[in-house]
């Protein structure tokens, strides 16, 4: 097996659908929950332009608690209905920001974050992690990225 997953640019449907099938290719027939999170955080690092954060909150114990990612050191625990991550595990909706600086309650765990999208990961209608990508430009995320992301959310669902 390869783990040379670079994938080339080209425009944003494309780089998603590699992404997708890149990530269903890592975490094919791995269990280990911290691992595939791991390894998404880096694919999704690696592959979107523009990011200075990426990765993993996972709902733990009735709050939520931080999973692998890569970018600066975060904030460990965010309760249900504080900032972007914990609007996103009150709601179960994505949370797609297009300036952080105008979403009441943002915790700001890197200065240089101006956007940002947070996508519920849910299994048998229960909360299991968000994963959070964090952008220096204000409005980086689209709705492409949206569903971009929410099929990434969706092939992680099954391996959380
Ligand atoms: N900004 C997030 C907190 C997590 S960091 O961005 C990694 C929020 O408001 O929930």
């Amino acid at each position: 097996m390869t783990y040379d997953f670079r994938i080339a640019a080209g425009d944003t449907a494309t780089m998603y659908r590699d992404l997708a099938s890149a990530l269903e290719g890592l975490v094919a027939g791995e269990p280990d929950a911290i691992a595939n999170m791991a390894n998404a955080a880096a694919l999704v690092w690696e592959t979107l332009p523009d990011l200075n954060w990426a990765g993993f909150y996972r709902n733990l114990g009735g709050e939520l608690v931080l999973g692998p990612f890569q970018g600066r050191p975060a904030c460990v625990r965010i309760k249900y209905g504080e900032g972007v991550c914990g609007v996103t595990a009150e709601t179960r909706k994505v949370q797609r920001v297009e300036d952080v600086n105008a979403f009441p309650g943002h915790i700001a765990c890197d200065s240089a974050s101006a956007s940002e999208i947070v996508v519920p990961i849910m299994r048998d209608g229960k909360l299991i992690a968000v994963l959070d990508i964090d952008s220096p430009t204000r409005g980086r995320f689209t709705e492409e990225d949206e569903a971009g992301c929410v099929k990434l959310g969706d092939i992680l669902a099954r391996v959380l």
